[in-house]
């Protein structure tokens, strides 16, 4: 049999899988397949059926949830209209990334799997279910399941080509190259016209009108409020939706990387044979463009990183080292090199400079995540604020066990935007969030969201306040009334007007700590009547890791004291709320 072409298709939320499955596409390509990779909502699901070698892999998010780059495939793929055996020509294997912390564990690997199954597709080999709260990382599983599909296809297509080692084979592995040009033509921001909603491929240029601390200065973390001017976008959303942008590396670390590459971070270039979708990037492009705004640099960089810059190693000593780092063997000690300080891409290329000034530009977006983009829930309401959007963003800023500090990549760069300097523009898009208030205009909502979890609350009540739904109860959590109570004086105002009722938790103003969930107990008596009588919907939102699990047990403790039902009972009573939606969470890490 003669080898078909190899299609990698993914699903990918914060860009693992797509990494994964660039990975995959390399190995494909060094045993000489012609390897197609894509996410999955842009490959034309019909040629399914005319299929005859897909890898498919795809993360689970949330409560279950398949990534947003493959909601249309899910929804097309459980079409019940497709007939039984209809993918019988095709050899296909799922690789799954999940966290096993979380309740559905690779719930939409084992599913989508399953149903390929179903439609009479076969199995190159047992669906891989990968573990990220696995010690070594997911993979200890992607690993040997990989090893296994390659033997598997092997046995299947016996022509198929050994390993070529990578040094080579050079050109025959790259995704995308760069094809260095000298060409004097302005790189063009890609402006949406008029009737498009802004998206990730076209987001609007907003622009910065204020970024202001919340935070006391004596307060250990910076809190700011930031706004956009969104005037002429055709930008809408309700309470409850997200704000979506990309963020920058820092100039300083694209300076850094061009004098380690040695290249020039103006010299310009165009992308040919582009196998993945690189189209946010301008044509043509500069190097700083690229380094600024696309390659994610900052972060920890995976094993694949090391495997691919070890082709480039020459000196002796650097090329044992990312040898190492890349085996199977070498992983406790990458792991502790890599993953426990939370070194990044940038700092490990500092470590290796000559392998480093080694590296070939054509490799780069080989070598490099996409930066991914990330997601803000608004703080604003329209109705409050028109052609505005405002979020809540805290800063991160984090010690590592190495004592070095880390920074978020996009809260720090949106922290360094100073509206005074002139015109910052900011180009993002939103999304629907997975919060959701109620219509009814009688209906109460009582709100958690201790921290930045009040953003959404903010916007919940800017706008249920100007659509004359004033049954609002919140219920927030910070540190200290004098330093991080963000928008004290809106909620007097909210309260003085007769539109909500405020209960503050201020954990370390006393002796002893007080939380949220504390407060919630205390107003046993108010909220079954909320509840219980008056339909109200319960929401929490937040970071705190433990935070939305205690809140719902001092809930629990409610439906008990004050409903006068078992805890088994009151385990129901969450479930049925949670199931039609009267209690909703959103929370971050
Ligand atoms: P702490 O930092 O004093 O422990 C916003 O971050 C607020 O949430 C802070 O007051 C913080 O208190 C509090 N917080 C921390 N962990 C929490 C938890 N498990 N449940 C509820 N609130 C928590």
């Amino acid at each position: 049999m003669s080898e078909p072409t190899l299609r990698v298709l993914y699903g990918s939320q914060t860009g693992t899988a797509q990494d994964t499955a660039q990975r995959i596409a390399r190995q494909g390509r060094r045993r000489q397949l012609q390897v197609q990779v894509l996410p999955l909502d842009s490959y034309n699901v019909a040629n399914l059926i005319s299929e005859s070698l897909v890898i498919i892999v795809c993360s689970t998010t949330g409560q279950g949830d398949p990534p947003d780059n493959m909601k249309n495939f899910w929804r097309f793929i459980f079409k019940k209209s497709l007939p039984v055996g209809s993918l019988s020509r095709l050899d296909c294997a799922v690789l799954g990334l999940g966290d096993s912390s979380y309740p559905k564990f690779n719930f939409v690997a084992k599913k989508l799997h399953k149903r390929l199954m179903q439609l009479g597709a076969s199995t190159l080999l047992p669906v891989g279910l990968a573990d990220d709260q696995h010690d070594l990382g997911a993979d200890a599983v992607i690993d040997p399941w990989l090893t296994s599909l390659w033997a598997n296809l092997f046995a299947l297509y016996p022509s198929l080509a050994e390993v070529i080692p990578l040094r080579e084979d050079e050109a025959g592995i790259a995704v995308s190259r760069l094809c260095f040009l000298l060409d004097e033509r302005e790189d063009r921001l890609r402006i949406p016209t008029e009737q498009t909603a802004p998206s990730q491929l076209h987001p609007f240029p907003s622009r910065l009108l204020s970024n202001r601390r919340v935070t006391d200065t004596s307060h250990f973390q910076d809190v700011r409020h930031i706004e956009f001017d969104i005037t002429g976008s055709n930008i809408e959303f309700a309470a409850g939706d997200v704000v979506m942008m990309f963020p920058r590396n820092a100039p300083e670390d694209v300076q850094q990387f061009c004098q380690l590459l040695r290249i020039d971070p103006e010299a310009r270039f165009t992308l040919r044979d582009v196998t993945c979708g690189n189209t946010r990037l301008p044509q043509p492009c500069t190097v700083r463009h690229l380094m600024e705004r696309y390659l994610d640099i900052a972060a920890v960089p995976r094993r694949s990183f090391f495997e691919l810059l070890s082709t480039f190693a020459t000196d002796e000593l650097e090329h044992e080292k990312l040898v190492e780092f890349s085996s199977a063997a070498g992983q406790e000690e990458l792991h502790i090199y890599c993953n426990r300080p939370r070194r990044t891409a940038l700092e490990v290329l500092a470590d290796f400079p000559h392998t480093t000034a080694e590296l070939k530009v054509d490799y780069l977006l080989d070598l490099f995540p996409e930066i991914q983009p990330r997601s803000f829930s608004i703080a604003s309401s329209l109705q409050a604020h028109p052609n505005r959007l405002q979020i809540l963003v805290a800063v991160v800023r984090y010690k590592t066990k190495m004592h070095k500090q880390r920074e978020g990549l996009c809260s720090t760069w949106l922290a360094s935007l100073n509206p005074e300097q002139g015109d910052v523009s900011v180009p993002l898009w939103v999304k629907k969030g997975s919060l959701r208030f109620p219509k009814e205009k009688d209906t109460p909502v009582i709100m958690v969201g201790p921290g930045t979890g009040v953003a959404p609350f903010r916007s919940a009540l800017q706008e249920r306040i100007a659509e004359g739904k004033n049954a609002n109860v919140l219920f927030f959590g910070c540190r200290s009334e004098s330093k991080d109570f963000y928008f004290g004086s809106e909620w007097e105002e909210m309260m003085k007007a007769g539109h909500l009722s405020l209960f503050t938790a201020f954990s370390r103003d006393q002796e002893e700590k007080v939380y949220v969930q504390q407060r919630v107990r205390e107003n046993a008596e108010l909220l079954w009547d909320l509840i219980a009588n008056k339909g109200a919907c319960f929401y929490i939102a937040g970071n705190a890791k433990q935070m939305p699990a205690s809140v719902c047990d001092a809930l629990k403790e409610v439906f008990q004291q004050e409903g006068g039902v078992s805890a088994e009972e009151a385990e129901q009573m969450l479930t049925a709320m949670e199931r039609t939606g009267r209690l909703q969470s959103e929370t971050w890490s």
